[in-house]
């Protein structure tokens, strides 16, 4: 008997590549304010709120606006990143996922979403991905941005399975953080120079399975 009983997926750059849309619809912003926001810029957003994001943005371009201002913007921001997201297709699932989510099913382990993304549940609806997961956990429910340990805490609430016996996948720094804050294992997904703290760190999910799952037993 395993010891793992769920996984809980971050979303972006885990499930699926958002950060280009992410990317050009905050470029366009910084076109319209007057300065260039490049690819390099960009990475400091993953795995960051909607506010955050806009607030580095700003720095990057120097620039300094009100607060009603700001919340104006990243509004702005958010309705053509919608524009985007309601294109995709399930042909934008990064490979692998859907297997080993079949598999987690088969293995009755339990699924969970930990995301800070607003957008968690219209993107799950256009990649056909909302019956894969028994709990969504987005930036709806939490206050507390990653590496606090809040999203994934209450996904494993909502899952009412311990901490201790979950397993997180993330992309990003502050997620692999979170998700040790939370008592958690997990797997980063990337590169290992960047998530060395994780458990085990995989390029995607297209060569891991149950058995390499099993692996992270206690
Ligand atoms: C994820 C992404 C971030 C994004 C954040 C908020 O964590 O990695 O790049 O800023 O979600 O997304 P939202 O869809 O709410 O603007
Ligand atoms: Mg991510």
């Amino acid at each position: 008997m395993t010891d793992i009983k769920a996984c809980l997926f971050d979303l972006d750059g885990v499930i699926v590549d958002t950060a280009k849309y992410h990317f050009i619809a905050w470029r366009e912003l910084a076109a319209e304010l007057g300065f260039e926001f490049t690819e390099e810029h960009n990475e400091r957003l993953k795995g960051v709120s909607r506010m955050t994001s806009l607030e580095i943005l700003l720095e990057v371009g120097g620039v300094k606006l009100s607060e009603e201002k700001k919340v104006q913007l990243a509004d702005q921001k958010n309705e053509r990143y919608v524009s985007y997201i309601v294109k995709m297709t399930p042909n934008e699932i990064l490979p692998g996922v859907v297997v080993f989510l079949e598999s987690l099913k088969q293995a009755g382990i339990k699924t969970a979403i930990g995301s800070a993304s607003k957008n968690a549940p219209i993107i799950l609806e256009r990649l056909e991905l909302t019956p894969y997961f028994d709990a969504v956990i987005d930036g709806n429910k939490v206050s507390n941005a990653k590496p606090d340990p809040e999203v994934f805490l209450k996904g494993a609430e909502a899952l009412v399975i311990s901490p201790v016996e979950c397993v997180v996948f993330e992309d990003a720094e502050a997620g692999i953080e979170a998700a040790i804050n939370g008592g958690m294992r997990c797997v980063g997904i990337g590169r290992p120079e960047i998530l060395g703290k994780a458990n085990l760190v995989i390029p995607g999910f297209e060569h891991f399975g149950l058995s390499e799952l099993m692996k992270l037993e206690k």
